[in-house]
């Protein structure tokens, strides 16, 4: 087979046959036969004339089986996931797992770190004193079993072929493209070994997805891709316009986990954690109330085992940063909105996230929100609070959230965080 001819098929608008892709993907991702702009020139064909259904669930499938597919049938609780296409102070993985292990689930969250703008879950993990993100599969077995949760690193045996495909996807203009999306997202997912996932879909100004209609069609495509490759799997659009809760920074948002896990927290995190943990509940079989179940104190009994089964100690309490600078309302009014992206720029300035894979992130860098949308402001009051580790990054940062908090007259109202249910 040559990659020249696979190429043209698609190029063309032709569908790929099975031989094609099989040959294609394990190739490139296992040997150096394909070239970097050969395979660039196949992504960029299939960004623009897209993949049949069939043959995505076929390609989906052939990044699988480029690397190692976990079995965690072994397992006696029921296995069930989430995976969310990423927000700017998305703390919800720290909250969600912990619940389903205390309802009976087993959650095999493996996960990344942050590039750019949007934290990882690990460097949020990382930010706890001694808490280690590397476990041998035995010890995921185990704790698992046990505590019901885990939170780790995801392994590079995991679907390799996406980590090849992304890095080129990056620097050839073609991540937005919904089957190239989902495949990635799935092939990751379903190598995992869950047997039930639910997904987050993002929409909106802070989002990948910037409309409904595009968010609903990479929900429809990751469910069916999910569903194809013996997954039960649903997905929840939901909001992502502004800040998710109030803060955005490793410490900052694991400190707002714990305050959702013990009872408090903002509205939209304890809204957004309880309709993914019942659609999880849902898929993994569990009947149980997951809004008692976080109230009776039960999940964060479990986040306390799994962090301390990986090293972790609460007790030590969460660092601080060493300085604070606050940004002030320019004029009086309601806050509207607090705008997602340049926050999440902003932290990223401050030291929170990595311009590179291999940069150090600061655990106690971010941004907090003093105020929420509808709150009413006097002109000169602190709206955010920049929290960083030397005042030398404050300058860029203050600039990024210029604008951010958006004031006008008359009061809103916060619009339910969960968009539709697909299917
Ligand atoms: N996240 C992924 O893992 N892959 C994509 O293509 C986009 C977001």
């Amino acid at each position: 087979m040559r990659a020249h001819d696979v190429i043209v098929t698609k190029r063309d608008g032709g569908r790929l046959t099975d031989e094609q892709i099989d040959w294609f993907i394990s190739t490139y991702a296992g040997t150096d036969e394909i070239a970097d702009e050969q395979a660039a020139a196949l992504i960029m064909a299939i960004f623009l004339n897209g993949l049949e259904p069939d043959e995505l669930t076929h390609w989906t499938g052939a990044m699988i089986d480029s690397g190692d597919r976990l079995d965690l049938s072994a397992i006696s609780r029921p296995t069930v996931d989430k995976h969310s296409t990423g927000g700017v102070g998305d703390k919800i993985s720290l909250i969600v797992v912990p619940l389903l292990a205390a309802c009976g689930a087993a959650v095999p969250q493996l996960s990344g770190r942050g590039l750019g703008h949007t934290g990882g879950t690990l460097d949020k993990m990382e930010a706890i004193p001694g808490w280690r993100s590397e476990m041998s599969l035995e010890q995921m077995h185990q704790q698992l079993d046990t505590i019901g949760g885990v939170i780790a690193g995801a392994s590079a045996s995991l679907a390799p072929a996406d980590r090849k495909l992304y890095a080129l996807r990056d620097v050839t203009a073609t991540v937005e493209s919904i089957p190239l999306i989902a495949s990635s997202i799935m092939s990751k997912k379903i190598a995992e070994g869950t047997r039930a996932l639910a997904l987050d879909v993002k929409v909106g100004s802070g989002a990948f997805m910037p409309d409904v209609a595009s968010a609903d069609e990479l929900a429809r495509t990751m469910v069916r891709l999910g569903e194809a490759h013996g997954v039960s799997t649903s997905a929840l659009v939901t909001r992502m316009d502004g800040l998710l809760g109030a803060t955005a920074g490793n410490a900052l948002e694991v400190a707002e986990a714990l305050d959702v896990l013990t009872g408090g927290g903002p509205a939209d995190v304890v809204e957004l954690s309880i309709a993914l943990a019942e659609e999880m509940a849902r898929l993994a079989g569990l009947d149980v109330d997951v809004a008692a179940t976080l109230a009776s104190g039960a999940a964060m009994d479990s986040f306390a085992a799994m962090v301390a089964a990986q090293g972790g100690d609460l007790s030590a309490g969460l660092p601080v940063a060493a300085h604070i600078r606050h940004v002030t309302a320019t004029e009086p009014g309601f806050v509207h909105g607090i705008n997602a992206r340049r926050v999440g720029v902003a932290a990223w300035l401050l030291g929170a996230g990595r311009a590179r894979k291999e940069d150090p992130v600061s655990p106690t860098a971010g941004v907090v929100a003093l105020v929420r949308p509808g709150d009413e402001v006097e002109a000169g009051q602190p709206v955010l609070a920049m929290h960083a580790d030397h005042e030398s990054r404050f300058e860029r940062a203050e600039r990024e959230l210029a604008g951010s908090v958006t004031i006008g007259a008359g009061s809103v109202e916060a619009a339910p965080m969960v968009i539709e249910t697909v299917p």
